[in-house]
């Protein structure tokens, strides 16, 4: 497989006139691919009854005869103006109880039945006319779903659907009931007709209520994808794909990626650091025009597991973008490392997002690979150095990890729900293990908690892990590697209850959390070996073997070479330390980068990036700044 470049286009930005020479500027740079459509209803479909697919046919074919291959999209993500007239209640409501308005996009609630009814009516339309089509040889379901907070709604749809969700969950109120506890603060309802969405209550709602309805909202969006996915799959052989997003985790992208055939994402790593990130401000100073290093590369392996091996880039940051507080323009030669850093890790598609800058409306001062008059941007050289290398660096095969973290979605709700400390992020926790493990050089695979064999791995770590499935239970109960669990693993039941034999319930390990504390941002609790816990500690009692201790006395690694459970969130120097000595148990032999520096191996090739405007030499290899080499392996 020869991983290819794209960019996203919107023809019904430009005059007819322009979009051959577009087209064949885009060839000439190197580029394949083309996603298209994804926010064109309004010009699709003007009115109710009223289509014009004309445009769109001219466009697919000139795109088309000058060689590129279309991504077509549903556009769903932005209904007009008459969709929003016709239901005014499918507008998406905040736990404010505040409608959101028309005027800019994913404006729709996932539960209105009218408004699903409309995205499986054009999704039809579109199916019908261009299933077949030969130019086009994807298709984008959607765009972004759950950007800009749009997963939980708190709609009067969603009350009825959460209520008939619950329904067909408990079948009995008393199960119900049962289940979340109600007995607690007399909250015990009568008819499942009773119960509210958890917004708005006085002060916090019951968990297990919460988390009922962060499943739920997770489950609108698989619906409302598999249904868009279902018609498309009666129309076309082409390949379905969603474009997710950066660190958003409202929804269960696993289940989402079951029902396509890619899985995509949107990669602005400098936009991230100045949105997302809760690195400090010195490490946002000095990757500010490079990235956190880690962060392309997560998503990179998180995207690879929820499209089962087949993922793309959909949208590559090509220089400054709109949105982020602050908008610093990449250093030269970060798009051509970005967009390496995704093919090392497997990337088929690299896409650039977007052709040319609009000259207006929201996005007019978010760079294109083009300028707004059509002259190069900076990114343009960078995406076609790129084109060319990769005519002479064909085979870039993945290999298999030697070490692996669970990410669950159902653990990021759980733990907002009921976070105990201000600073707890399970993402954060497991982000953390992730920085680590890269900084010694390893390559890391992401599994899902549903994941049913972990043989193929020396080490598998799943802090946070809140519950562990029955699936993932017999895979550790046959692992032969080392499992590091910890903090919060297997802490409560699937209702969000502290389970009956007190935590942590993890297979193989012996110890009870007799109880946790919260730290706050300037405490920690040194560890005698070294490093420190911060934010988060459990106090661990009836442990089998205490293999570390805290400075005070608690335990604080637990557990035997193979099973080990962690009291508390370890800093980077606990954990690079602690990590390292399991590698060194397992033969797994590490390279201790400096933070700018990261690695990735491929079958043949060892490729080297440098998040950094200064020359770096690891190892004896030199770096130029802002540099990607690679050596063959
Ligand atoms: C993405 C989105 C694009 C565009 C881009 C700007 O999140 O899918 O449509 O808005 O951000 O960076």
């Amino acid at each position: 497989m020869v991983p290819k470049l794209g960019s996203c286009y919107y023809p019904e930005h430009w005059p007819e006139e322009q979009w051959k020479k577009d087209a064949e500027e885009m060839i000439a740079s190197g580029l394949s691919w083309v996603r298209i459509g994804e926010f064109a209803w309004s010009r699709m479909e003007p009115e109710e009854d009223n289509q014009n697919f004309k445009w769109l046919d001219r466009a697919i074919s000139i795109l088309g005869d000058a060689g590129l291959n279309v991504v077509m999209s549903t556009p769903t993500a932005a209904p007009p103006r008459w969709v929003v007239d016709k239901w005014p209640d499918m507008l998406i409501v905040d736990s404010n109880g505040q409608s959101r308005k028309f005027g800019s996009r994913r404006h729709y609630c996932f539960s209105h039945e009218g408004y699903l009814q409309e995205s499986l009516r054009i999704t039809k339309i579109l199916a019908e006319r261009y299933g077949k089509n030969p130019y086009i040889k994807a298709w984008q379901l959607d765009n972004e779903y759950g950007c800009h907070e749009t997963t939980l709604s708190y709609s009067v749809s969603a009350a009825k659907a959460f209520r008939s969700w619950l329904t067909n969950k408990y079948k009995s109120i008393d199960v119900l009931n049962e289940s979340w506890a109600n007995v607690f603060w007399s909250m015990e309802y009568n008819r499942f007709d009773q119960i509210d969405l958890p917004n708005q209550t006085v002060c916090e709602a019951n968990p297990s209520h919460e988390l009922d309805f962060r499943r739920f909202s997770s489950d609108q969006v698989i619906k409302f994808n598999r249904s868009q996915a279902e018609i498309m799959r009666a129309h076309t052989e082409a390949l379905l794909i969603h474009n997710y997003m950066g660190q958003i985790t409202d929804f269960d992208h696993y289940v989402v990626g079951d029902d396509l055939d890619i899985a995509s994402w949107d990669s602005y790593p400098l936009g991230f650091l100045e949105d997302r990130s809760t690195q400090d401000e010195d490490f946002k100073l000095k990757f500010m025009r490079f990235g956190d290093p880690d962060f392309q590369a997560f998503h990179h392996d998180l995207y690879r597991t929820v499209g089962k091996g087949r993922w793309w880039v959909m949208e590559q940051q090509p220089g400054p973008v709109n949105w982020a507080p602050y908008n610093p323009e990449p250093a030269p030669g970060m798009v051509r490392l970005w967009s390496w850093e995704a093919i090392a890790h497997g990337a088929e598609v690299v896409s650039y997002f977007r052709w040319r800058q609009a000259p207006f409306a929201q996005e007019q001062m978010h760079a294109g690979l083009q300028r707004p008059d059509g002259s190069s941007a900076p990114g343009l050289a960078q995406a076609s150095q790129v084109a060319k290398e990769l005519k002479e660096l064909k085979d870039i095969q993945q290999v298999q990890a030697k070490v692996a973290i669970v990410f669950d979605y159902e653990s990021c709700w759980a733990w907002e729900v009921q976070p105990q400390g201000k600073d707890f992020s399970y993402f954060g926790l497991i982000y953390d293990y992730y920085k680590s493990f890269r900084s010694l050089g390893l390559s890391i695979d992401i599994l899902s908690p549903y994941h049913k064999n972990l043989d193929d791995y020396k080490i598998v770590v799943m802090p946070g892990l809140m519950h562990i499935d029955k699936s993932l239970e017999l895979a550790i109960e046959s692992f032969k590697g080392v499992l590091i669990a910890g903090p919060r693993t297997g802490s409560k039941t699937l209702n969000m209850h502290v389970p009956k034999e007190l935590p942590p319930i993890v297979p193989g390990i012996k110890g009870t959390v007799a109880s946790v504390e919260t730290l706050r941002p300037n405490a920690s609790i040194s560890i005698e070996e070294g490093g420190n816990f911060i934010c988060w500690m459990e106090n661990l009692v009836d442990c089998d073997n205490v293999i570390e201790q805290c400075d005070d006395g608690r335990p604080a690694l637990i557990g035997n070479k193979n099973r080990q459970y962690l009291a508390g969130w370890p800093d980077q120097e606990a954990l690079r330390r602690i990590l390292s000595d399991s590698c060194s148990t397992q033969n797994i032999s590490i390279t201790s980068l400096p933070n700018n520096v990261r690695l990735r191996d491929t079958l043949k090739y060892r490729f080297w990036f440098n998040y950094s405007e200064t020359e770096s030499i690891v190892g004896g290899v030199k770096l130029p700044p802002s540099g990607v080499i690679w050596e063959s392996i």
